[in-house]
Protein backbone atom coordinates (compact mmCIF):
# COMPACT_ATOMS: atom_id res chain seq x y z
CA UNK A 1 0.00 0.00 0.00
CA UNK A 2 2.73 2.30 0.24
CA UNK A 3 3.09 2.70 -2.87
CA UNK A 4 0.08 4.34 -2.83
CA UNK A 5 1.75 7.47 -1.45
CA UNK A 6 3.81 7.94 -4.14
CA UNK A 7 2.99 9.74 -7.32
CA UNK A 8 5.84 7.91 -9.37
CA UNK A 9 8.79 5.73 -8.56
CA UNK A 10 11.63 4.44 -10.60
CA UNK A 11 13.39 1.25 -10.09
CA UNK A 12 16.45 1.27 -11.78
CA UNK A 13 16.70 3.56 -14.16
CA UNK A 14 19.52 3.89 -16.46
CA UNK A 15 20.31 5.91 -19.49
CA UNK A 16 23.40 5.25 -22.11
CA UNK A 17 24.32 7.34 -25.11
CA UNK A 18 26.72 5.73 -26.76
CA UNK A 19 29.18 5.29 -24.60
CA UNK A 20 28.23 7.96 -22.31
CA UNK A 21 26.42 6.70 -19.13
CA UNK A 22 24.17 9.96 -18.51
CA UNK A 23 21.99 8.27 -15.67
CA UNK A 24 22.91 4.74 -13.75
CA UNK A 25 20.40 2.28 -11.52
CA UNK A 26 18.50 5.40 -10.32
CA UNK A 27 15.85 4.01 -7.67
CA UNK A 28 13.57 6.63 -5.96
CA UNK A 29 10.34 7.25 -4.80
CA UNK A 30 8.19 10.87 -5.59
CA UNK A 31 5.37 11.41 -2.82
CA UNK A 32 2.46 12.86 -3.81
CA UNK A 33 2.08 16.48 -2.46
CA UNK A 34 5.64 17.40 -1.97
CA UNK A 35 8.19 19.77 -3.59
CA UNK A 36 10.95 18.01 -4.21
CA UNK A 37 14.74 19.16 -5.37
CA UNK A 38 17.16 17.50 -7.62
CA UNK A 39 20.60 18.60 -7.08
CA UNK A 40 23.61 18.05 -8.99
CA UNK A 41 26.52 19.60 -10.55
CA UNK A 42 26.16 20.90 -14.50
CA UNK A 43 26.22 17.12 -15.88
CA UNK A 44 25.27 14.90 -13.40
CA UNK A 45 22.10 13.89 -15.30
CA UNK A 46 19.12 15.79 -13.65
CA UNK A 47 17.66 17.01 -17.09
CA UNK A 48 18.45 13.55 -18.59
CA UNK A 49 16.23 12.33 -15.73
CA UNK A 50 13.35 14.22 -16.27
CA UNK A 51 13.18 13.43 -19.89
CA UNK A 52 12.72 10.01 -18.50
CA UNK A 53 10.12 10.72 -16.83
CA UNK A 54 8.32 13.00 -19.57
CA UNK A 55 8.62 10.05 -21.87
CA UNK A 56 10.70 12.57 -23.72
CA UNK A 57 13.16 9.91 -24.15
CA UNK A 58 12.91 6.44 -23.54
CA UNK A 59 15.32 5.25 -20.66
CA UNK A 60 17.72 2.38 -21.62
CA UNK A 61 17.06 -0.11 -18.72
CA UNK A 62 14.51 0.43 -15.68
CA UNK A 63 11.00 0.56 -14.52
CA UNK A 64 8.78 3.70 -14.04
CA UNK A 65 5.97 3.49 -11.92
CA UNK A 66 3.23 6.15 -11.98
CA UNK A 67 0.28 5.99 -8.94
CA UNK A 68 1.02 2.25 -8.42
CA UNK A 69 1.15 1.26 -11.95
CA UNK A 70 3.75 0.22 -13.78
CA UNK A 71 3.57 2.18 -17.30
CA UNK A 72 5.45 0.88 -20.45
CA UNK A 73 6.28 3.12 -23.57
CA UNK A 74 6.14 6.51 -21.91
CA UNK A 75 5.52 9.34 -24.45
CA UNK A 76 5.39 13.51 -24.37
CA UNK A 77 1.19 12.64 -25.41
CA UNK A 78 0.70 9.96 -22.77
CA UNK A 79 2.62 11.46 -20.01
CA UNK A 80 0.88 14.72 -20.30
CA UNK A 81 -2.52 13.15 -20.30
CA UNK A 82 -1.21 11.41 -17.11
CA UNK A 83 -1.20 14.59 -15.73
CA UNK A 84 2.71 15.33 -15.94
CA UNK A 85 4.00 18.66 -17.32
CA UNK A 86 7.29 19.89 -17.83
CA UNK A 87 9.25 23.28 -17.70
CA UNK A 88 12.58 22.68 -19.62
CA UNK A 89 15.58 24.03 -19.88
CA UNK A 90 15.36 25.54 -23.59
CA UNK A 91 12.39 28.03 -23.70
CA UNK A 92 10.03 26.39 -26.57
CA UNK A 93 7.63 29.80 -26.66
CA UNK A 94 6.98 30.57 -30.40
CA UNK A 95 7.95 34.29 -30.20
CA UNK A 96 5.53 35.85 -32.50
CA UNK A 97 2.48 34.97 -30.72
CA UNK A 98 0.72 36.46 -28.24
CA UNK A 99 1.07 35.12 -24.70
CA UNK A 100 -2.35 33.84 -24.65
CA UNK A 101 -1.64 32.22 -27.46
CA UNK A 102 1.34 30.25 -26.36
CA UNK A 103 -0.28 29.50 -23.30
CA UNK A 104 -3.00 27.20 -25.30
CA UNK A 105 -0.42 26.31 -28.08
CA UNK A 106 -1.54 23.28 -29.21
CA UNK A 107 -4.67 22.85 -27.69
CA UNK A 108 -6.63 26.16 -28.42
CA UNK A 109 -9.73 27.05 -27.93
CA UNK A 110 -12.16 27.36 -31.02
CA UNK A 111 -15.26 28.28 -31.44
CA UNK A 112 -16.59 26.54 -34.73
CA UNK A 113 -14.00 26.25 -37.08
CA UNK A 114 -12.74 29.67 -35.76
CA UNK A 115 -9.92 30.39 -33.17
CA UNK A 116 -11.50 32.01 -30.38
CA UNK A 117 -9.25 34.77 -29.46
CA UNK A 118 -11.37 36.34 -26.83
CA UNK A 119 -11.90 33.54 -25.08
CA UNK A 120 -8.34 32.63 -24.84
CA UNK A 121 -7.37 36.27 -23.92
CA UNK A 122 -10.12 36.10 -20.99
CA UNK A 123 -9.22 32.82 -20.08
CA UNK A 124 -4.79 33.24 -20.04
CA UNK A 125 -5.40 36.51 -18.05
CA UNK A 126 -7.47 35.08 -15.38
CA UNK A 127 -4.88 32.66 -15.02
CA UNK A 128 -2.05 34.82 -14.78
CA UNK A 129 -4.36 37.49 -12.36
CA UNK A 130 -4.94 34.28 -9.97
CA UNK A 131 -1.27 33.89 -9.63
CA UNK A 132 -1.44 37.65 -9.23
CA UNK A 133 0.79 38.51 -12.37
CA UNK A 134 0.09 41.71 -13.92
CA UNK A 135 0.50 41.40 -17.11
CA UNK A 136 -1.34 42.10 -20.31
CA UNK A 137 -1.49 38.69 -22.49
CA UNK A 138 -2.30 39.92 -25.67
CA UNK A 139 1.52 41.31 -25.55
CA UNK A 140 3.74 39.22 -28.17
CA UNK A 141 6.14 36.87 -26.34
CA UNK A 142 9.22 38.48 -28.91
CA UNK A 143 8.05 41.79 -26.80
CA UNK A 144 8.57 40.78 -23.20
CA UNK A 145 11.57 40.42 -21.54
CA UNK A 146 13.65 36.91 -20.55
CA UNK A 147 12.33 36.88 -17.13
CA UNK A 148 8.90 36.90 -18.39
CA UNK A 149 9.35 34.66 -21.05
CA UNK A 150 10.28 32.41 -18.12
CA UNK A 151 7.41 33.25 -16.22
CA UNK A 152 5.34 32.59 -18.96
CA UNK A 153 6.86 28.94 -20.05
CA UNK A 154 5.65 27.97 -16.23
CA UNK A 155 2.23 28.79 -16.44
CA UNK A 156 2.00 27.23 -20.04
CA UNK A 157 2.34 24.14 -17.96
CA UNK A 158 0.25 25.11 -14.95
CA UNK A 159 -2.61 26.11 -17.60
CA UNK A 160 -3.16 22.22 -18.24
CA UNK A 161 -3.58 21.92 -14.45
CA UNK A 162 -0.90 19.29 -13.96
CA UNK A 163 -1.22 16.48 -11.13
CA UNK A 164 2.91 16.65 -10.85
CA UNK A 165 4.87 19.44 -12.51
CA UNK A 166 8.78 19.85 -13.29
CA UNK A 167 10.82 22.56 -13.33
CA UNK A 168 14.38 22.50 -14.81
CA UNK A 169 15.68 25.56 -13.91
CA UNK A 170 12.73 27.49 -13.76
CA UNK A 171 14.54 30.55 -12.07
CA UNK A 172 17.73 30.90 -13.54
CA UNK A 173 16.79 33.86 -15.41
CA UNK A 174 14.80 35.66 -13.18
CA UNK A 175 16.10 38.45 -11.12
CA UNK A 176 14.70 39.43 -7.46
CA UNK A 177 11.23 40.45 -7.95
CA UNK A 178 10.44 37.73 -10.71
CA UNK A 179 11.98 35.18 -8.79
CA UNK A 180 8.85 36.79 -6.07
CA UNK A 181 6.59 35.88 -8.00
CA UNK A 182 7.73 32.76 -9.44
CA UNK A 183 7.83 31.25 -5.19
CA UNK A 184 3.95 32.58 -5.33
CA UNK A 185 3.03 30.44 -8.15
CA UNK A 186 4.89 27.06 -6.38
CA UNK A 187 2.60 28.41 -3.06
CA UNK A 188 -0.12 28.06 -4.89
CA UNK A 189 0.27 24.99 -6.57
CA UNK A 190 0.86 23.38 -3.38
CA UNK A 191 -2.23 24.27 -1.84
CA UNK A 192 -3.51 22.39 -5.22
CA UNK A 193 -1.22 19.54 -3.71
CA UNK A 194 0.57 19.54 -6.71
CA UNK A 195 3.70 17.39 -6.75
CA UNK A 196 6.95 19.63 -7.63
CA UNK A 197 10.17 18.46 -9.01
CA UNK A 198 12.76 21.29 -9.02
CA UNK A 199 15.93 22.07 -10.29
CA UNK A 200 17.86 24.54 -9.27
CA UNK A 201 21.66 26.14 -9.48
CA UNK A 202 20.56 28.74 -6.33
CA UNK A 203 20.79 26.21 -3.46
CA UNK A 204 18.94 28.71 -1.16
CA UNK A 205 15.75 28.23 -3.23
CA UNK A 206 16.37 24.90 -2.47
CA UNK A 207 15.82 25.57 1.27
CA UNK A 208 13.37 28.14 1.03
CA UNK A 209 10.92 25.93 -0.98
CA UNK A 210 11.24 22.37 -0.82
CA UNK A 211 10.26 19.17 1.49
CA UNK A 212 13.15 16.99 0.49
CA UNK A 213 16.49 16.78 -1.64
CA UNK A 214 17.95 14.10 -4.39
CA UNK A 215 21.28 14.49 -5.08
CA UNK A 216 22.48 12.89 -8.43
CA UNK A 217 26.45 12.62 -9.13
CA UNK A 218 28.17 11.54 -12.47
CA UNK A 219 24.32 10.15 -13.05
CA UNK A 220 24.02 7.96 -9.89
CA UNK A 221 21.55 8.85 -6.69
CA UNK A 222 23.95 9.89 -3.70
CA UNK A 223 21.06 10.29 -1.36
CA UNK A 224 17.84 11.71 -0.82
CA UNK A 225 17.10 13.74 2.46
CA UNK A 226 15.03 15.91 4.53
CA UNK A 227 15.60 19.50 3.53
CA UNK A 228 15.36 20.63 7.44
CA UNK A 229 18.08 18.18 8.31
CA UNK A 230 20.33 19.33 5.85
CA UNK A 231 22.79 22.42 5.76
CA UNK A 232 23.63 24.56 2.42
CA UNK A 233 27.54 23.37 3.80
CA UNK A 234 26.04 19.66 3.51
CA UNK A 235 24.30 19.89 0.65
CA UNK A 236 27.41 21.33 -1.38
CA UNK A 237 29.86 18.65 -0.46
CA UNK A 238 27.36 16.24 -1.38
CA UNK A 239 26.88 17.73 -4.69
CA UNK A 240 30.40 17.76 -5.55
CA UNK A 241 32.33 15.16 -3.72
CA UNK A 242 34.00 17.72 -1.55
CA UNK A 243 34.13 21.09 0.24
CA UNK A 244 34.19 24.15 -1.74
CA UNK A 245 34.40 27.78 -0.11
CA UNK A 246 31.78 30.45 -0.34
CA UNK A 247 34.30 33.30 -0.46
CA UNK A 248 34.91 35.60 -3.41
CA UNK A 249 38.71 35.63 -4.65
CA UNK A 250 39.86 39.01 -3.24
CA UNK A 251 39.53 42.15 -5.21
CA UNK A 252 42.25 43.09 -8.05
CA UNK A 253 44.46 46.18 -8.15
CA UNK A 254 43.91 48.33 -11.00
CA UNK A 255 45.80 51.48 -12.83
CA UNK A 256 43.99 54.59 -13.31
CA UNK A 257 44.65 53.92 -17.03
CA UNK A 258 40.77 54.20 -18.71
CA UNK A 259 40.68 51.72 -20.90
CA UNK A 260 36.37 52.25 -22.44
CA UNK A 261 34.65 55.24 -21.28
CA UNK A 262 30.81 55.66 -22.80
CA UNK A 263 30.05 59.64 -23.00
CA UNK A 264 26.31 60.42 -22.94
CA UNK A 265 25.47 57.15 -24.62
CA UNK A 266 21.85 56.63 -26.25
CA UNK A 267 19.56 54.42 -28.21
CA UNK A 268 16.66 53.41 -28.00
CA UNK A 269 16.77 51.72 -24.61
CA UNK A 270 20.10 53.30 -22.96
CA UNK A 271 19.37 56.95 -21.94
CA UNK A 272 22.59 59.25 -21.35
CA UNK A 273 24.79 56.23 -20.11
CA UNK A 274 28.51 57.59 -18.83
CA UNK A 275 31.00 55.70 -17.24
CA UNK A 276 34.10 54.56 -17.75
CA UNK A 277 36.12 50.88 -17.35
CA UNK A 278 39.63 51.28 -16.18
CA UNK A 279 42.65 48.37 -16.74
CA UNK A 280 42.35 45.49 -14.91
CA UNK A 281 39.21 46.51 -13.35
CA UNK A 282 35.97 44.68 -12.82
CA UNK A 283 33.18 46.82 -12.54
CA UNK A 284 29.39 45.58 -11.77
CA UNK A 285 26.34 46.35 -13.26
CA UNK A 286 23.26 45.91 -11.66
CA UNK A 287 19.63 46.30 -11.47
CA UNK A 288 16.48 44.70 -12.36
CA UNK A 289 15.15 43.23 -15.42
CA UNK A 290 14.40 45.20 -18.28
CA UNK A 291 17.19 48.10 -16.55
CA UNK A 292 18.88 48.61 -20.26
CA UNK A 293 21.70 46.64 -19.15
CA UNK A 294 21.82 43.70 -21.83
CA UNK A 295 21.30 46.50 -24.11
CA UNK A 296 23.89 48.90 -23.12
CA UNK A 297 26.36 46.01 -23.30
CA UNK A 298 24.66 44.94 -27.23
CA UNK A 299 25.41 48.62 -27.96
CA UNK A 300 29.20 48.47 -26.54
CA UNK A 301 29.17 45.35 -28.61
CA UNK A 302 28.31 46.25 -31.81
CA UNK A 303 25.06 44.35 -31.56
CA UNK A 304 22.58 47.37 -31.64
CA UNK A 305 22.97 50.90 -33.10
CA UNK A 306 24.14 54.01 -31.04
CA UNK A 307 22.44 56.72 -31.69
CA UNK A 308 23.79 59.27 -29.71
CA UNK A 309 27.05 60.17 -27.28
CA UNK A 310 30.18 58.20 -28.32
CA UNK A 311 32.13 55.44 -27.04
CA UNK A 312 36.34 55.95 -26.20
CA UNK A 313 38.85 52.66 -26.24
CA UNK A 314 41.90 53.82 -24.92
CA UNK A 315 41.29 57.36 -25.52
CA UNK A 316 40.06 57.13 -29.33
CA UNK A 317 36.55 56.82 -30.60
CA UNK A 318 35.71 53.37 -31.20
CA UNK A 319 32.20 53.05 -33.50
CA UNK A 320 31.40 49.24 -33.17
CA UNK A 321 29.87 48.33 -36.47
CA UNK A 322 29.00 44.87 -35.82
CA UNK A 323 29.96 41.95 -32.77
CA UNK A 324 32.99 40.52 -35.43
CA UNK A 325 33.98 44.46 -35.71
CA UNK A 326 34.14 44.42 -31.78
CA UNK A 327 35.75 41.43 -31.59
CA UNK A 328 38.89 42.76 -33.58
CA UNK A 329 38.38 45.77 -31.90
CA UNK A 330 39.04 43.96 -28.31
CA UNK A 331 35.73 44.23 -27.41
CA UNK A 332 34.04 41.01 -26.26
CA UNK A 333 30.35 39.60 -24.85
CA UNK A 334 29.33 36.75 -23.02
CA UNK A 335 26.23 37.09 -23.97
CA UNK A 336 23.07 36.90 -21.70
CA UNK A 337 20.76 34.58 -23.66
CA UNK A 338 23.02 32.00 -24.69
CA UNK A 339 21.08 29.64 -25.72
CA UNK A 340 20.33 31.65 -28.80
CA UNK A 341 23.11 33.81 -29.41
CA UNK A 342 25.88 32.17 -28.12
CA UNK A 343 26.37 28.30 -28.94
CA UNK A 344 26.79 26.49 -31.91
CA UNK A 345 24.26 23.38 -31.18
CA UNK A 346 25.93 21.27 -34.58
CA UNK A 347 29.18 21.77 -33.96
CA UNK A 348 32.05 20.23 -31.56
CA UNK A 349 33.19 21.83 -28.30
CA UNK A 350 36.47 22.51 -30.29
CA UNK A 351 34.90 24.31 -33.16
CA UNK A 352 32.53 26.33 -31.10
CA UNK A 353 36.22 27.38 -28.34
CA UNK A 354 38.06 28.38 -31.51
CA UNK A 355 34.96 30.03 -33.88
CA UNK A 356 35.59 33.53 -33.46
CA UNK A 357 39.41 33.67 -32.95
CA UNK A 358 40.21 31.13 -35.92
CA UNK A 359 42.71 33.82 -37.11
CA UNK A 360 44.80 33.21 -34.15
CA UNK A 361 44.88 29.27 -35.00
CA UNK A 362 46.68 29.60 -38.65
CA UNK A 363 49.98 29.80 -39.40
CA UNK A 364 51.70 31.61 -42.59
CA UNK A 365 47.79 33.01 -42.88
CA UNK A 366 45.81 30.05 -43.76
CA UNK A 367 46.99 26.72 -42.57
CA UNK A 368 45.44 25.68 -39.86
CA UNK A 369 47.49 24.79 -36.33
CA UNK A 370 45.29 21.77 -35.36
CA UNK A 371 48.12 21.39 -32.16
CA UNK A 372 47.35 24.49 -31.39
CA UNK A 373 43.38 24.46 -31.43
CA UNK A 374 43.59 21.05 -29.63
CA UNK A 375 45.79 22.59 -26.51
CA UNK A 376 43.90 25.19 -26.26
CA UNK A 377 40.41 23.68 -26.13
CA UNK A 378 41.95 21.67 -23.79
CA UNK A 379 42.97 24.07 -21.48
CA UNK A 380 39.42 25.76 -21.35
CA UNK A 381 37.75 22.51 -20.69
CA UNK A 382 40.43 21.90 -17.73
CA UNK A 383 40.09 25.46 -16.82
CA UNK A 384 36.27 25.21 -16.65
CA UNK A 385 35.95 21.94 -16.36
CA UNK A 386 33.44 21.22 -18.83
CA UNK A 387 31.99 18.06 -18.51
CA UNK A 388 32.71 15.92 -22.25
CA UNK A 389 33.37 12.96 -23.30
CA UNK A 390 35.79 14.64 -25.76
CA UNK A 391 36.48 17.56 -27.88
CA UNK A 392 35.04 16.55 -30.56
CA UNK A 393 31.61 15.69 -28.96
CA UNK A 394 28.51 18.18 -30.72
CA UNK A 395 27.58 20.83 -28.26
CA UNK A 396 23.89 19.77 -28.73
CA UNK A 397 24.57 17.00 -26.48
CA UNK A 398 26.39 18.40 -23.37
CA UNK A 399 24.30 19.58 -20.28
CA UNK A 400 22.98 22.85 -20.15
CA UNK A 401 25.52 24.29 -17.93
CA UNK A 402 28.22 22.69 -19.96
CA UNK A 403 27.29 24.53 -23.00
CA UNK A 404 27.81 27.90 -21.27
CA UNK A 405 30.86 26.76 -20.42
CA UNK A 406 31.91 26.71 -23.90
CA UNK A 407 30.15 29.64 -24.79
CA UNK A 408 32.52 31.61 -22.52
CA UNK A 409 35.53 29.24 -23.49
CA UNK A 410 35.11 30.63 -26.99
CA UNK A 411 34.60 34.40 -26.14
CA UNK A 412 37.75 33.73 -23.52
CA UNK A 413 39.76 32.55 -26.22
CA UNK A 414 39.33 35.55 -28.67
CA UNK A 415 42.14 37.19 -25.49
CA UNK A 416 39.92 40.39 -25.35
CA UNK A 417 41.21 43.40 -23.82
CA UNK A 418 37.78 44.27 -22.50
CA UNK A 419 35.25 41.47 -21.61
CA UNK A 420 31.68 41.53 -20.90
CA UNK A 421 30.06 38.93 -18.76
CA UNK A 422 26.34 39.59 -19.16
CA UNK A 423 25.30 37.07 -15.90
CA UNK A 424 28.76 34.61 -16.15
CA UNK A 425 27.12 32.15 -13.78
CA UNK A 426 23.69 31.58 -15.06
CA UNK A 427 22.50 27.88 -15.19
CA UNK A 428 26.17 27.18 -13.62
CA UNK A 429 27.02 24.83 -10.83
CA UNK A 430 27.92 25.97 -7.36
CA UNK A 431 31.62 24.48 -7.83
CA UNK A 432 31.78 25.71 -11.70
CA UNK A 433 30.78 29.38 -10.35
CA UNK A 434 33.80 29.31 -8.00
CA UNK A 435 35.77 28.73 -10.79
CA UNK A 436 34.27 30.96 -13.32
CA UNK A 437 35.50 33.41 -10.25
CA UNK A 438 38.77 32.91 -9.98
CA UNK A 439 39.17 33.15 -14.15
CA UNK A 440 37.87 36.94 -14.22
CA UNK A 441 39.90 37.58 -11.09
CA UNK A 442 43.25 36.10 -13.15
CA UNK A 443 41.58 37.79 -16.01
CA UNK A 444 42.11 40.98 -14.60
CA UNK A 445 45.47 40.58 -12.76
CA UNK A 446 46.51 39.82 -16.31
CA UNK A 447 45.24 43.62 -17.47
CA UNK A 448 42.27 42.87 -18.91
CA UNK A 449 38.79 44.93 -17.94
CA UNK A 450 35.87 43.69 -17.22
CA UNK A 451 32.25 44.69 -17.05
CA UNK A 452 29.81 41.87 -15.17
CA UNK A 453 26.20 42.31 -15.51
CA UNK A 454 24.56 40.60 -12.77
CA UNK A 455 21.28 39.64 -10.92
CA UNK A 456 22.82 38.15 -8.34
CA UNK A 457 23.25 40.44 -5.33
CA UNK A 458 25.59 38.59 -3.73
CA UNK A 459 28.40 37.86 -6.34
CA UNK A 460 27.81 41.31 -8.23
CA UNK A 461 29.04 42.44 -4.43
CA UNK A 462 31.70 39.93 -4.30
CA UNK A 463 33.30 40.50 -7.88
CA UNK A 464 32.54 44.18 -8.70
CA UNK A 465 34.86 47.53 -7.59
CA UNK A 466 32.49 49.68 -8.34
CA UNK A 467 29.24 49.28 -9.12
CA UNK A 468 26.71 50.83 -11.82
CA UNK A 469 23.34 50.50 -10.92
CA UNK A 470 20.38 50.84 -13.79
CA UNK A 471 17.01 51.58 -14.07
CA UNK A 472 14.57 52.72 -17.23
CA UNK A 473 18.08 52.53 -19.50
CA UNK A 474 19.99 54.84 -17.20
CA UNK A 475 22.43 55.06 -14.96
CA UNK A 476 20.90 55.81 -11.28
CA UNK A 477 24.00 55.46 -9.13
CA UNK A 478 27.80 54.41 -8.76
CA UNK A 479 28.90 52.70 -5.90
CA UNK A 480 32.24 52.53 -4.76
CA UNK A 481 32.85 49.45 -2.98
CA UNK A 482 32.46 50.69 1.16
CA UNK A 483 29.09 51.51 0.01
CA UNK A 484 27.69 48.31 -1.56
CA UNK A 485 24.59 46.87 -0.01
CA UNK A 486 21.67 44.96 -1.21
CA UNK A 487 19.13 47.37 0.24
CA UNK A 488 21.12 50.38 -1.51
CA UNK A 489 21.56 48.31 -4.85
CA UNK A 490 18.09 47.75 -4.86
CA UNK A 491 16.84 51.19 -4.38
CA UNK A 492 18.75 53.37 -6.69
CA UNK A 493 17.52 49.87 -9.05
CA UNK A 494 13.80 51.05 -8.76
CA UNK A 495 14.19 54.63 -8.97
CA UNK A 496 11.91 56.16 -11.90
CA UNK A 497 10.77 52.44 -12.89
CA UNK A 498 7.36 52.15 -14.61
CA UNK A 499 4.87 50.19 -12.87
CA UNK A 500 4.19 46.59 -14.82
CA UNK A 501 7.13 47.16 -17.50
CA UNK A 502 7.29 43.60 -18.68
N1 LIG B 1 22.04 13.32 -26.53
C1 LIG B 1 23.14 13.11 -25.79
N2 LIG B 1 24.23 12.50 -26.32
C2 LIG B 1 25.32 12.27 -25.58
N3 LIG B 1 25.45 12.62 -24.28
C3 LIG B 1 24.42 13.22 -23.71
C4 LIG B 1 23.21 13.52 -24.42
N4 LIG B 1 22.36 14.15 -23.58
C5 LIG B 1 23.01 14.26 -22.40
N5 LIG B 1 24.24 13.71 -22.47
C6 LIG B 1 25.23 13.62 -21.38
O1 LIG B 1 24.60 13.15 -20.23
C7 LIG B 1 25.11 13.75 -19.06
C8 LIG B 1 23.99 14.32 -18.22
O2 LIG B 1 23.41 15.45 -18.87
P1 LIG B 1 22.20 16.27 -18.27
O3 LIG B 1 21.78 17.22 -19.31
O4 LIG B 1 21.19 15.34 -17.73
O5 LIG B 1 22.91 17.06 -17.05
P2 LIG B 1 22.28 18.10 -16.01
O6 LIG B 1 22.42 17.49 -14.66
O7 LIG B 1 20.91 18.48 -16.43
O8 LIG B 1 23.30 19.33 -16.09
P3 LIG B 1 23.06 20.96 -16.10
O9 LIG B 1 23.05 21.38 -14.67
O10 LIG B 1 24.28 21.47 -16.77
O11 LIG B 1 21.81 21.26 -16.84
C9 LIG B 1 26.09 14.81 -19.53
O12 LIG B 1 27.39 14.33 -19.36
C10 LIG B 1 25.77 14.99 -21.00
O13 LIG B 1 26.92 15.33 -21.71
MG1 LIG C 1 20.13 20.27 -17.17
Amino acid sequence: MQEQDNIISVRGLSKYYAKVCALNDITLDIRRGEVLALCGENGAGKSTFIKMLTGAEIPSQGEIIYNGNPVSGLNPQSSMEMGIAAVYQEFSLIPYLSIAENIFYGRELKKGMFLNLGEMYRKAQELFASMEIDIDVRKRVCDIGVAYKQIVEILKAVARNPKFIILDEPTASLTLKETAIFFNVIRKLRERNTTILFISHRLEEVFELCDRAVIFMDGRLVTVKDVKDLTMKQLISLMVGREISNDYPSPQKTSDEVVLECRNLENASVHDVSFKLHKGEIIGFGGLVGAGRTELARAIFGADPVTGGEILLHGKRYVPKSPRHALDCGVGLIPEDRKTQGVLLGLTVRENTVFSSLPKYLRLGFVIDSKKEHSETQRYINELRTKTPSMEQLVRNLSGGNQQKVVLARILSTECEVLIFDEPTRGIDVAAKQEIYSLMCRLADEGKSIIMISSEMPELIGMSQRIYVMSGGRITAELQREEFSQELILEKAALGRKKGAA
